[in-house]
């Protein structure tokens, strides 16, 4: 996992230092951590100035550094230590990717969407790693610099490169998606994250959208096909590929059969029957977004078929967890947007056989002036058969608000809130029993997982 010295030499005004030992160097951008044969490349942001670390890069296995010409040249480096003088370290390791994309000529898919986009691209990979020689995002590294990070980390002989591209404003899509120049891009729904950024749904859509401005000609953009505002494009410059429950998706979803352990569901192309280890609907969908990739990719449905089963996912996503008193704990604490609190608390209502049904649900962030009324939206789907609605914080309290606004009590779940974690762990652990799934879900911030790993055994 290591980039070509050129390619790093290629980047610098001006190099200092001895250079003729290096041969290939794995990038380094916390100083923290250590790494054999590193190429320091020193970020700043507003609160800190990587510059400042080199010392502690040297002791962690830095064996040279990119810097940034308008910073003063360190004093006390090692004899011959090498520097790569650079305008701007930040552009330069966006460059230095490009460069190694083009030098290991692999094929490219990249994920975008308000969710699922790790599940998603977790999925790929377990498929394509069947057939391919692949590298995936690791975690969640899915911005300007995860992006960038992710190619610099592949191996040079990675036939398949599975990029999650993540955004939070317009424009950011357009530049991750102009340096990957992805053969297949995926957007898997258009939710409300970020809505305080871009304005509306549409402008969701939208911005999902860019992740086509640097799609190679004769890709693909393969979509959810149940989201109207994504059918809507037309283009002759790609192909778009549908996926879905709707009758008119290229990939129609069929006959899904749902157990306690995950799913199987069937499309409308073959009688072949799929499995994933995972719960939630919108895995199901996930899975066949993943599924038209490797067709796309010319993968056989066999491989497509075990790669499924055999999925390993990213941790903290609907992740099924041993409760006190043998009862069943839905971890899906990473984080939460309206539409994701939804898509799970209708799994949570499909799963089978459990007489009490808790939704433990926590503040969202990032909602901007609606969070308050994108709170309570989410009461609609708090019904029956949920036996119980524990809210934790003060955000979280208006999701179960327009519960208890309602005259009518009966027949609806019964509710509490919390101010925090440590008030609701004694309510929540008196809940639960072999006849209970608990579900967590909440905005990263909060870590609910604490919760979790309190309850469980
Ligand atoms: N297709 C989908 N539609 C709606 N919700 C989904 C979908 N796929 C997954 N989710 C929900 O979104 C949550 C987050 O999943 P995941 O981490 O894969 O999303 P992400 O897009 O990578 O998130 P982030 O923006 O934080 O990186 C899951 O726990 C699940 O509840
Ligand atoms: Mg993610």
């Amino acid at each position: 996992m290591s980039i070509g010295v050129e390619i790093i030499r290629g980047q610098a005004i001006q190099i200092l230092g001895d250079t003729s030992r290096l041969n290939k160097l794995n990038i380094m951008t916390d100083s923290r951590k250590t790494v054999a044969d590193g190429l320091f490349v020193p970020l700043s942001g507003h609160h800190f100035n990587g510059h400042r670390f080199l010392s502690q890069a040297i002791e962690n296995g830095a064996v040279a550094s990119l810097w940034m010409e308008r910073e003063p040249l360190p004093d006390h480096l090692p004899e011959g230590f090498p520097l790569f003088l650079v305008a701007d370290t930040l552009k330069a390791l966006q460059s230095m990717a490009k460069a190694w994309l083009i030098h290991c000529r692999c094929k490219v898919a990249a994920v975008t969407g308000s969710n699922g986009k790790t599940t998603t691209k977790d999925m790929i990979y377990s498929i394509l790693s069947r057939r391919f020689k692949a590298y995936k995002t690791q975690g969640n590294l899915n911005n300007h610099i995860g992006v960038p990070l992710t190619i610099l980390a592949m191996p040079e002989d990675t036939e398949v490169l599975v990029l999650e591209m993540g955004m939070n404003h317009f424009g950011e899509l357009t530049f991750l998606s102009q340096l990957a120049k992805p053969d297949i891009a995926v957007i898997t729904n258009v939710g409300e994250s970020h809505i305080e950024f871009l304005g509306s749904r549409a402008g969701i859509a939208r911005a999902k959208l860019e992740i086509t401005a640097g799609l190679k000609k004769r890709g693909a953009l393969i979509i959810d096909g149940d989201e109207p505002l994504l059918t809507q494009i037309h283009t002759h410059a790609f192909q778009i590929i549908t996926c879905g429950y709707e009758d008119h998706n290229d990939w129609k979803i069929t006959g899904i059969k749902e157990g306690t352990e995950g799913y199987g569901f069937s499309l409308n192309h073959g009688i072949k029957e799929y499995r994933i280890p995972v719960l939630g609907k919108q895995n199901v969908k996930n899975a066949v977004l993943s599924l038209a990739v490797a067709k796309r990719l010319h993968v056989s449905s066999e491989t497509i078929k075990e790669g499924l089963e055999h999925l390993s996912l990213t941790k903290m996503r609907f992740e099924r967890v041993r409760g006190l008193h043998g009862s069943l704990l839905i971890n899906d604490c990473y984080n939460a947007s309206p539409s994701s609190m939804e898509a799970s608390l209708e799994t949570l209502k499909e799963l089978p056989g459990f007489k009490r049904r808790v939704a433990v649900l926590g503040d969202m962030y990032e909602l901007g002036s609606n969070e308050e009324k994108l709170h309570r939206g989410i009461a609609r789907v708090l019904t029956a058969p949920l036996t119980h609605v524990v809210t934790i914080g003060d955000k979280g309290a208006w999701i179960a608000a327009p519960l208890l606004e309602k005259k009518e009590a009966a027949g609806r779940p019964e509710v509490h809130s919390f101010h925090d974690k440590t008030e609701a762990r004694q309510f929540l652990a008196g809940l639960l029993d072999d006849q209970t799934v608990m579900l967590f879900k909440a905005s990263r911030l909060m870590q609910l997982e604490t919760l979790v790993s309190e309850l469980s055994i």
